[in-house]
């Protein structure tokens, strides 16, 4: 993945969320943004997934200019997959019919083909069980990867993650980390938000901290985790490593 980000700034009223952030990225395949809450890194992702206009700035994903206004940020959107922190499925559809409804609504497949990219999709995950469940009878291990498996069932080459783990607790959050390295592994690039510290030095080939809407610190996991050259980053790092 190729992303760049040319001096964006993101203001809601009189606050400033997102500071002058410069950034460039070749040929990586996970970029991980950690740092600490309210430091915007969602707002930085929602901008990226074309969710959000910067107020001004620009941005290029594979080389080729992010346009903010709506019928390219629609073709924008289509084109990578997104994944939340959690509450992101529909509550009253199953899984399998959250997967199938935007390939149709969104992506234009006919009914057959959303649900043979959906049941091949659910079938790699081992969620085929549980297709004609709704979120409400998943555990939330399940939920996240029934959300991830619908991100990508389209098979979009870029692949932006906020946080996918949060709201699980260790054993869900072990295997939703395993099927986004799977994702990885078949070639899809990753942009990742994530408080998983281990999780991002080991998958990461970047990492950006960003902190009060700046960019703190950016480079290899080793470095920025082994040899962190900011204040902020250290003081970061050694909070959320004390647990
Ligand atoms: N729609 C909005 N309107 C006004 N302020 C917002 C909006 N979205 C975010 N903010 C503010 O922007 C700042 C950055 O928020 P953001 O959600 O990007 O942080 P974050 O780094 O993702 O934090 P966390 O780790 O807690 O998820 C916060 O101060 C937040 O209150
Ligand atoms: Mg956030």
């Amino acid at each position: 993945m190729k992303l760049e980000l040319q001096n964006v700034v993101k203001r809601f009223g009189a606050h400033t969320v997102i500071d002058r952030v410069s950034l460039e990225v070749d040929g990586v395949h996970c970029l991980a943004l950690i740092g600490p809450s309210g430091g915007g890194k969602s707002t930085l992702l929602r901008i990226v997934a074309g969710l959000e206009y910067p107020t001004s700035g620009s941005l290029a994903l594979n080389g080729r200019p992010i346009e903010y206004h709506d019928d390219a940020l629609l073709r924008h959107r289509r084109s990578i997959g997104t994944v939340f922190q959690a509450f992101n499925l529909f509550p009253h559809l199953t899984a399998l019919r959250n997967i199938t409804l935007p390939l149709e609504k969104v992506h234009g497949r006919t009914a057959a083909e959303a649900r043979e990219l959906a049941e091949a999709t659910l079938g790699r995950f081992q969620l085929l069980n549980h297709a004609h469940k709704r979120p409400a009878e998943l555990s939330g291990g399940q939920r996240q990867r029934v959300a991830i498996a619908r991100a990508i069932a389209i098979k979009p080459q870029v692949v932006l993650l906020d946080e996918p783990t949060s709201a699980l607790d260790p054993e869900m959050t072990a295997e939703v980390l395993e099927l986004i390295e799977e994702i990885k592994r078949e070639g899809r690039d990753l942009l990742l938000v994530t408080h998983e510290m281990g999780f991002a030095r080991r998958l990461a080939d970047r990492v950006a901290l960003l902190s009060e809407g700046r960019i703190a610190e950016f480079g290899p996991p080793d470095q920025v985790f082994g040899a962190p050259q900011s204040e902020i980053t250290q003081t970061f790092l050694r909070r959320v490593l004390r647990y």
